[in-house]
């Protein structure tokens, strides 16, 4: 296992929100409408970690820190997962409901999906060495879109008194998260 065991974290924690959705939901569309949201909110966690793995070594050295930013990939990997599991969920989640989505509203998350995408198909030494400096420019550009995505989902939520719970969770982790990654900036 080594140093993968986050992807296996990403896919049962994807998995393991699903589950708890279609356990406690009343029907069909609130079963999948809970997996929607669960798995997103179990993602978050994961992909903040692999957006900070390189700020938080460089703010706070220590073996933890750099073990996670010598794994970074398998983060990124293990948020992927269980954003997939993201991806079936709202599937089954727009089709249970019968809601129809316009074009429109599905270009940021689809776009996000893209970007996760070629994220994952270009984790790995090979790709690393093809795209040379693009590799970063793609990870760097990707990561943050990705950010901007979650912190847009919750701000959205904001306005909503039965939400804001977690949406209070969502932009206070995004936000600090930002933070921390301005100061790691700014220390270099
Ligand atoms: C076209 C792509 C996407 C669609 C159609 C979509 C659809 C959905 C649906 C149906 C829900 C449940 C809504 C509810 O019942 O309240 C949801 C929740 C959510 N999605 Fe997605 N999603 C997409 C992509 C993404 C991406 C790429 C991200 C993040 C990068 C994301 C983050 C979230 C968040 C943060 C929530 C709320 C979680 C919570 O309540 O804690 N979604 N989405």
């Amino acid at each position: 296992m080594g140093r993968r065991w986050p992807l296996l974290l990403g896919i049962v924690t994807g998995l393991a929100a699903v589950l708890a959705g279609l356990w406690t939901g009343a029907d069909a569309a609130d079963q999948w409408s809970r997996a929607a949201r669960w798995t997103a909110r179990v993602g978050l966690p994961i992909f903040l970690i692999t957006y900070l793995a390189s700020s938080l070594v460089r703010l706070w050295p220590r073996p933890t820190t750099r073990a996670i930013a010598q794994s970074r990939r398998w983060w990124g990997l293990g948020f992927a997962a269980c954003h997939t599991v993201h991806l079936y969920a709202l599937i089954r989640a727009l089709e249970a409901s019968g809601e129809q989505r316009t074009l429109a509203s599905l270009i940021p998350g689809g776009t996000a999906y893209l970007v996760i995408a070629a994220m994952t198909l270009t984790s790995n030494d090979a790709a690393m060495r093809a795209l040379g400096r693009n590799w970063k420019r793609l990870h760097t550009l990707g990561i943050h879109y990705i950010w901007l995505i979650f912190t847009l989902a919750y701000a959205g939520r904001l306005s909503d008194p039965a939400r804001l719970p977690e949406a209070i969770y969502g932009v206070a982790l995004c936000l600090a998260a930002l933070a921390i990654r301005l100061m790691a900036r700014r220390r270099a």
